[in-house]
């Protein structure tokens, strides 16, 4: 067996997965999330570190499998929080988590001073939701504490180091710093230079694939896990939420609706060039590297609608009620930019629109246009992946949007592609459990991984005829932000 945990933002959530591929126990505990000032978004590492026991003990009280027979371990994280260590180890601050958006000031400023090299060294545009960002807030707003800080690491990071013993960063998690040089996958002595940290806060980076150690005598004592088990380094979750969708290759992208949703695509090399206009990282897949987009509210654009105006009606009736309406919803369109946009726009002042109201419309309207406004979020996200001439075969769909056969139909149309729905799909938890078994050696690489553990459940073909309306209806979409960011200034 091998068990990936999956630490996210909410919960931690761990999954027994044998040899075949099938999960054969689950578990989860949650744990807060910590907001003292609008904008800020910490937690305490304690919280992920108890949270992990918990759903440990919860999954050996679901399942029979004793300890010794769990091979190999490894993990999915939450990217980009800050976790600042003394030099005993020890935390100094509860975490800064990636939704923390107090950096705006210390973002422009990397880029004032850095400008096209930063592009060029990290791949990425600073945003706020990154780590540096966050280390040069707590340098200049805590300095007395930015004094004591030894090394840092991000959550899974810190987590693996409290279950082994052994500190160090893995890459792809690493690359979401936006402190390492991409293409050389080694810390950018250029960047730290330029805001004056030391490079010896940068801790050893390690493969996901890498074995780091083995579960400590002290964690095996508190969790019920075996000093046998092997622990390796994981990934971070967009990079284990392609790997367990099994997107491995350059003709297939994820879509993925969760709070956020990503559309992301597997890049072989560092060739591909979007000008920062896309998120690229190093893989979990050793050597390989990632590109994605992010649209900020995709399936809390529709929890926010559902709780706001139809907070009775069960998930499945409100989503369900949207076949009741017609492509392009009798004349509503919807832009999700409720709380700012990441992709195309890096505009966190821009807010969402319903645009084309009509007294006959019905709230089963207002539904479809909101599922229709965030797949035109992501349309915009498949837009430059084209214009920079990529042309995905198929996307595979996860997460909320995977659930519903209309919202996949809709992808497909949108997209004017293939649309794969997934057999049984575990998310960011099963790209954990396959980086364990591909570390123990079961597979001689993740493709012959995904053979085994990843079977494809239907395929959405798309409709030309519907295909052809909607790109006539994703024309006016992209009319909203420019007309409407003249409100937000
Ligand atoms: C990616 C990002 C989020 C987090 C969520 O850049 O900020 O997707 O990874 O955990």
């Amino acid at each position: 067996y091998v068990i990936g945990v999956d630490l996210g933002t909410s919960a931690v959530k761990v999954l027994l997965v044998d040899q075949s591929g099938a999960v054969t126990a689950q578990a989860s505990a949650a744990y807060p999330l910590q907001q003292p000032q609008p904008g800020y978004s910490e937690q305490n590492p304690e919280d992920w570190v108890s949270g992990v026991k918990d759903a440990i003990e919860k999954l050996f009280a679901t399942s029979k499998v004793a300890a010794s027979d769990i091979e190999g371990l490894s993990y999915s994280g939450q990217m980009h929080g800050l976790v600042l260590l003394d030099a005993a180890g020890k935390v100094l601050r509860p975490a800064i988590l990636w939704n923390d958006t107090r950096t705006t000031k210390q973002s422009e400023e990397i880029m004032a001073k850095m400008g096209d090299k930063f592009l060029e060294i990290t791949r990425n545009r600073p945003l706020e939701g990154f780590t540096l960002p966050k280390i040069l807030w707590v340098k200049e707003n805590e300095p007395e504490i930015f004094k004591q800080a030894a090394t840092f690491v991000l959550p899974k990071d810190y987590v693996r180091y409290r279950m082994t013993g052994t500190l160090n960063m893995e890459l792809s998690d690493a690359a979401g710093t936006v402190m390492v040089d991409i293409a050389k996958k080694a810390w950018s002595q250029e960047v730290c230079d330029a805001f004056d940290l030391p490079m010896s806060i940068c801790p050893p980076l390690v493969e996901a694939t890498d074995q780091v150690g083995m579960i400590s005598a002290d964690f095996a004592k508190e969790s019920g896990l075996a000093t046998s088990t092997a622990v390796f380094g994981g990934g971070a979750d967009n990079a284990c939420g392609a790997i367990g969708a099994g997107i491995l290759r350059p003709d297939q992208a994820m879509c993925s609706i969760g709070t956020s949703g990503v559309i992301l695509a597997y890049e072989p090399d560092t060739q591909a060039d979007y000008h920062g206009q896309l998120h690229f990282f190093n893989h979990a897949v050793p050597g390989r590297f990632y590109s994605m987009g992010v649209t900020l509210a995709a399936g809390y654009s529709l929890s926010w609608f559902k709780k706001t105006f139809a907070p009775e009606a069960s998930f499945n009736d409100f989503v369900g009620s949207a076949s009741t309406s017609t492509i392009g919803a009798h004349g509503l369109l919807f832009a999700p930019y409720i709380v700012g946009e990441r992709t195309p726009y890096a505009d966190a002042k821009i807010r969402g629109s319903f645009i084309g109201i009509d007294g006959k419309q019905t709230r089963a309207d207002f539904v479809r246009a909101v599922l229709e406004g965030i797949v035109f979020s992501f349309r915009d996200i498949l837009d430059i992946y084209e214009a920079n001439g990529k042309n995905f075969k198929q996307l595979v769909s996860i997460g909320g949007g995977s659930k519903s056969e209309l919202w996949l139909q809709i992808q497909a149309d949108i997209f004017n592609k293939e649309v794969v729905r997934l057999e049984s799909e575990q998310g960011p938890g099963m790209g954990a459990a396959m980086i364990a078994a591909v570390g123990l050696g079961w597979f001689a690489d993740f493709s012959g991984c995904a053979e085994k553990f990843i079977a494809v459940k239907k395929v959405y073909q798309p409709n030309p005829e519907h295909v052809a309306e909607y790109q006539q209806l994703h024309q006016i979409y992209q009319q909203i932000y420019p007309q409407t960011k003249k409100m937000t200034g």
